[in-house]
């Protein structure tokens, strides 16, 4: 039996890095998989390498009008969202010295305004069972060198799933947070090689974590399995922030 059977998943940024991994395992398991990016390029290349039933939507998850737009065509089309994948987000070098309102904004746009906004816009689907998987980081707990926004943005999205379980397990609805350490995607390649470096050499398992290892908890707190488990964050790091 696969472990995603007759469920329809919706991953907000599942195109490329660690979205592309979610999105490949969830159809490999056998959920319907409505993916967005916001180019119709990416979204068809992705589709070539996702087995089982791929649903590419472009959108921009940055805007709430977009949100509400793909969550109308997957009530036309498949009337519920048993799981909710949150992966989109952005990070930027900018120490305090250099930190300017557009540089917060965007990040905090996307990396709170969007969950949050998104969740509201998918719940009227939602019914008992309903799994939200949230894609934060480890930054929440640790503080980098420029990376100050990003941490905090990720702290609030860490704050959000406490509250969001609270408000939403009378429905029967589960969240929880995946917490990457460096992952080797596009996002981790922009960091410069030093920042990549000092990381790996403080990781116990010493080196970076794959996409498909996020996807792996991803799927996890999706699926039934982990039926007990609500508010909680799994760390992907290699040890980063345990030992
Ligand atoms: N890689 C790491 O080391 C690492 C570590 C900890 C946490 N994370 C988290 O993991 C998640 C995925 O990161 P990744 O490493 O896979 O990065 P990535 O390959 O750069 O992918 C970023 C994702 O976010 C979307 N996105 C980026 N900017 C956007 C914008 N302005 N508006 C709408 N969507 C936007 C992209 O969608 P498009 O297809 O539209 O571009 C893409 O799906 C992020 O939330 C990130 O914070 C990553």
């Amino acid at each position: 039996m696969q472990r995603l059977e007759n469920k329809v998943a919706l991953i907000l940024g599942g195109a490329k890095g660690i979205g592309l991994a979610i999105s490949q395992r969830f159809a490999r398991e056998g959920a319907t998989t409505w993916f967005t990016s916001r180019r119709n390029e990416d979204l068809e290349t992705a589709s070539q390498t996702i087995n089982g039933n791929a649903r590419p939507l472009r959108a921009d998850v940055s805007q709430i009008s977009e949100l509400t737009r793909i969550v109308d065509v997957i009530k036309a089309e498949s009337a519920q969202i048993d799981v909710l994948v949150i992966n989109a987000g952005m990070a930027e070098y900018a120490t305090i010295d250099d930190v300017t309102p557009a540089h917060f904004d965007s990040i905090f746009s996307l990396n709170v305004r969007s969950p949050l906004f998104a969740l509201q816009a998918a719940l009227p689907l939602m019914k008992e069972g309903a799994s939200v998987v949230l894609i934060g980081s480890v930054a929440d707990v640790i503080g980098t060198r420029g990376y100050g926004v990003y941490g905090a943005s990720k702290a609030a999205l860490r704050s959000f799933a406490r509250t969001w379980t609270g408000e939403l397990a009378a429905r029967g609805i589960r969240i929880n947070v995946v917490a990457p350490g460096p992952v080797d995607t596009d996002m981790m390649q922009a960091a410069s090689e030093e920042l990549r470096n000092g990381i790996i050499s403080a990781i116990p398992l010493s080196r970076m974590g794959k996409p498909e290892e996020v996807a792996n908890a991803a799927l996890f707190l999706a699926s039934d399995e982990s039926s007990y488990i609500a508010g909680a964050e799994i760390c992907v790091d290699g040890g980063l922030t345990q030992v």
